[in-house]
């Protein structure tokens, strides 16, 4: 899979600079200049391929393709019943609009509507939605569309995963976490009652199609939790990334189209090259979990409600670089500048109130551990 393309800049009147990755190559890197406004014009798609052999997919990145989804499925050779899961808002916004899009080109759509929010990854909505897919007629050449945030991507994707032993779906993210994150890489599931994603399986997407016009509608806080994701990317992998998301905070917070749209897709490539090199998490996989072990433990201990994935997640980074500088490894200089860029795209990087035992508690459950023994993912270097 290729980089990015666009007409870029050297980063800071620099005439190249080198990174260091966790890989460890040593490679020549630039900074997209966003005032570039040929690079996504409107209307013109990007692809991503995920090459994975047999389970490859397009990420497709294009403005207002959730109208044209209809199109995109033909395009996937995807045909027949598809059940649209989302949640209530997403499906109020634009429900309609895939529903209507999936029709014309002459699919069945039937929609399928969960509540928003972590509560619905659970084993009560799934088994509401094998009741849909029974009631729709899915069969085997059926699909799945999953059109939302990362809970309908995971739930609807695990659906799609065990129904049936296994169909077809389509991830349509709409928020910041989602199309950077969730829906790309087959990680699908739900969450247990003692800990997150405890039940799930890797089953990639048919392809991923992704609005950014579909970002209109998410919620200020909604949008500025999923930056936590981006950050990790700059963190694990790309050092150049974390200055140009320094560099560009004011652009990425007012939400400047370019802006969006360049670290949307740099999100993606990145995710794309993690999961390509290592699909089911034996190695490599395991570095996109970074902030991960606490900020599971502090979703689950606050019962999903007070802190949003991301939010959860940039607390979690922080104690990691803040780890990783215990063991000698991070330099001080790094820790704070992880912090510093958390809470200049607003986001938390302490919380004042939660129970330290009862984090340890979660903590010890956490699916990554070995043994009783909990794994943190950790950073040398930015
Ligand atoms: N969100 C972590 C992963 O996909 O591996």
């Amino acid at each position: 899979m290729g980089r990015v393309h666009g007409h870029l800049r050297p980063a800071r009147g620099q005439t190249s600079h080198s990174s260091r990755g966790l890989a460890g190559s040593n490679e020549r890197r630039w900074f997209l200049d966003i005032s570039d406004k040929h690079r996504f014009a409107e209307g013109m798609r990007q692809v991503l391929q995920v090459d994975l052999g047999s389970r490859s997919y397009p990420i497709l990145m294009e403005e207002g393709c959730l109208a044209r989804l209809g199109h995109v499925c033909r395009e996937q050779k995807l045909s027949g019943t598809c059940l649209l899961v989302s949640d209530l808002h997403v499906d109020e916004y634009y429900g309609k609009q895939v529903e209507d899009s999936l029709r014309g080109e002459g699919f069945v759509p039937v929609r399928a509507v969960v509540p928003a929010g972590e509560t619905s990854k659970s084993g009560e909505q799934l088994f509401h939605l094998y009741r849909d897919a029974v009631e729709a007629g899915l069969n085997r050449s059926s699909f799945v569309v999953a059109l939302g945030g990362g809970v309908v991507g995971d739930l609807a994707g695990y659906l799609a995963a065990s129904f049936l032993r296994g169909i077809a779906y389509v991830q349509v993210p709409t928020t910041i976490v989602s199309m950077v994150d969730s829906a790309v890489g087959g990680k699908t599931g739900i969450n247990l009652p003692e800990g997150k994603n405890l039940v799930g399986a890797f089953w990639q997407p048919a392809v991923v199609a992704i609005d950014f016009e579909s970002l209109a509608s998410l919620p200020d806080r909604e949008y500025r939790s999923g930056l936590a994701e981006v950050v990790k990317y700059g963190v694990i992998r790309d050092v150049e990334f974390f200055c140009w998301l320094e560099e560009n905070r004011q652009a990425i917070l007012s939400r400047d189209p370019d802006a969006q749209r360049y670290f949307i897709a740099r999100s993606c490539e990145i995710k794309a090259e993690v999961v390509q090199e290592d699909e089911r998490e034996g190695g490599l996989r395991a570095i996109l979990n970074f902030g991960h072990t606490v900020g599971h433990a502090i979703e689950k201990v606050s019962r999903y409600g007070t802190f949003l994935h991301g939010e959860a997640i940039a607390l979690g980074m922080v104690f990691a670089a803040m780890v990783s500088r215990r063991i000698g490894k991070l330099p001080d200089a790094d820790v704070d500048r992880i912090s510093a860029l958390l809470r200049g795209l607003g986001l938390p990087v302490a919380v004042p109130d939660l129970s330290w035992s009862a984090l340890r508690l979660a903590v010890a459950v956490d699916k990554k551990r070995v043994g009783e023994t909990p794994q943190f993912v950790l950073a040398d270097s930015l």
